[in-house]
């Protein structure tokens, strides 16, 4: 998909996320001492606002026009007078961060499923993006989840396991603290069902 599917697919549809922020990017992020942070593919926001909500200052960008523009009124219709904690703004993953170097203390990838090539080149923007001792947390559909999980992507380009993940950053300056396989319950038409997502957080060194 480009940008031009994704603003269709946006347009069609009133909210194609859920409103609630991923369960893992809550999880992980809890435990972090709110500062500025940078949430790459950002679609139409459930995270970036739920991070603005905890008190972050937060960059959010998406490729689709469509998407930044729903993030924009959803934070100012939820977050209110502190809308201007979430900054939404028309980016590619694949060029460096808005910001510059080193200027986030978080960087967020939610299910950005992109092939090989351009994934590794949005992951080093996004380790460039943070500063030493910050974080960078994916959270991915995995590879396993073709065979094993529930939904997501079907083709096996742009699929991730956790292995991969840290493949994928070997030699950026980064630690890897968590790399794992995480079950995502899942309420379908059929009932509920599990996704298996890839979760990874990095410090950056
Ligand atoms: C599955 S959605 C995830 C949205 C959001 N992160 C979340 O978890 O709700 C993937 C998003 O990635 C965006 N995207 C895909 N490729 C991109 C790229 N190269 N640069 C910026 N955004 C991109 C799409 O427009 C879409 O909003």
């Amino acid at each position: 998909m480009d940008a031009k599917d994704w603003d269709e697919r946006y347009a069609a549809t009133e909210l194609v996320w859920s409103a609630e922020p991923n369960r893992f990017v809550a999880e992980l992020v809890s435990p972090l001492t709110p500062g500025t942070a940078i949430d790459i593919a950002a679609g139409e926001g459930r995270n970036a606002i739920w991070l603005a909500q905890q008190g972050w200052t937060v960059t959010a960008t998406d490729y689709s026009a469509v998407g930044v523009e729903r993030m924009r009124a959803r934070a100012e219709a939820v977050l209110g007078a502190d809308a201007g904690r979430l900054t939404a703004l028309v980016a590619d993953a694949t060029v460096a961060a808005p910001g510059g170097p080193a200027a986030y203390d978080l960087v967020l990838f939610s299910y950005l499923q992109l092939p090989r090539a351009e994934w590794r080149l949005a992951l080093r923007n996004g380790v460039e993006a943070v500063r030493p001792g910050g974080h960078v947390l994916i959270v991915v559909h995995a590879a396993r989840n073709l065979t094993e999980g529930w939904g997501g992507p079907s083709s096996r380009e742009v699929l991730y396991d956790p292995d991969e993940v840290v493949d994928a950053v070997e030699g950026l300056p980064v630690a890897v603290e968590h790399a794992g396989i995480r079950v995502r319950p899942v309420e379908t038409e059929d009932g509920p069902r599990e996704a298996l997502d890839t979760v990874v957080m990095l410090r950056r060194v």
